[in-house]
């Protein structure tokens, strides 16, 4: 990928992003670090955190890790002091930590519905009460982004906690970016359409075939890169969107518009064939 930023974009931004070792968390913390932010990332594994920071750093980037459960409050925390004492004090953070998982809704059980609501929206409103009394107690400025998904519109089947949880996430971000605005702290959510990785992909969309209706389901069949998501990522989190706030920022190659339409799936027709399909419709004079 060439880089279409200025190297220098994110200079000055210290940004701990939850769920960082992996996924979407870890390829934001790698292009944000390349962009000029020092990065923390914290999770619940060691292993990946650290090798997330060993590659960073191996780039000419700057970060630190934590080790802490988004679900507890004293730990997120902790891991804000701990990362705090490497990299200075944290003026962004990215609630991008995670859970999902495909289920009739009528088969959970309370630890089931717990895990996931605990991990996004609790997790979600730890991270960020801690970045805000830290922000508001300094007098800084600062930027809060969370992941959400397309569903936080229409809600979905099959993975109510993470639906209902998002949406109280997207809820919790517009809520403050009216309160926090006095203290100069803009928030703001992206929501992707597919864009593969591990985690979601082993617990959604299991198997080629269904994968293969995922990417039927978006109009140029294909799902995103994850440099795609990190550009959008990149900007929000930087200096050249200040008055961009309580927004909700779809990135998903439309998918969502075309699962909306009703004659979408004409997109998927040979153009040529349709066309002419179309001209025999059409009354002659
Ligand atoms: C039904 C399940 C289940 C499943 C777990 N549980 N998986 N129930 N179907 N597939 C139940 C367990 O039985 C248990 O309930 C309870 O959930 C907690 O499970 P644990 O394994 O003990 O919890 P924990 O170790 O904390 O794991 C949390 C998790 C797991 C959410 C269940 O999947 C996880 O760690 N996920 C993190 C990564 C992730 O999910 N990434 C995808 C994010 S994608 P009982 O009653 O048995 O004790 C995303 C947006 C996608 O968010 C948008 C796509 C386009």
């Amino acid at each position: 990928m060439k880089e279409s930023f200025r190297g220098d974009l994110l200079a000055g931004k210290t940004t701990l992003i939850t769920g960082g070792g992996s996924g979407l968390g870890k390829a934001m913390a790698l292009r944000m670090a390349s962009l000029g932010a020092k990065v923390a990332v914290v999770g619940r594994r060691s292993e990946p955190l650290q090798q997330t920071v060993d590659e960073i750093a191996a780039a000419g980037g700057t970060a630190a890790w934590s080790s802490a459960d988004v679900r507890d409050s004293a730990a997120v925390a902790a891991a804000f002091d701990a990362v705090e004492a490497k990299l200075g004090p944290v003026n962004q953070l990215v609630n991008n930590a995670a859970g999902n998982f495909l289920s009739a809704s009528e088969d959970l059980s309370d630890n089931a519905f717990d895990a996931v609501v605990k991990i996004v929206l609790y997790g979600t409103f730890n991270a960020t009460r801690e970045l805000g009394r830290r922000l508001i107690a300094r007098g800084a400025p600062g930027e809060v982004l969370s992941v959400v998904t397309t569903y936080v519109h229409t809600g979905s089947a099959f993975v109510l906690p993470s639906a209902t949880a998002k949406a109280g996430v997207a809820a919790m971000m517009r809520s403050l970016a009216v309160e926090w605005a006095a203290y100069g702290i803009r928030l703001n959510c992206v929501a992707p359409g597919p864009f593969p990785t591990e985690g979601a992909f082993s617990r959604l969309l299991p198997g080629s075939e269904i994968e293969k209706q995922a990417k039927r389901r978006v109009p140029s069949r294909r799902f995103g890169e994850h440099h795609e998501l990190t550009s959008l990522v990149a900007f929000l989190m930087s200096d050249a969107s200040p008055y961009q706030t309580g927004d909700i920022v779809t990135i998903d190659g439309a998918e969502g518009l075309f699962s909306g339409q009703q004659f979408a799936g004409f997109a998927h027709l040979d153009r040529a064939m349709a066309k002419e399909m179309m001209a025999a419709l059409k009354p002659k004079k």
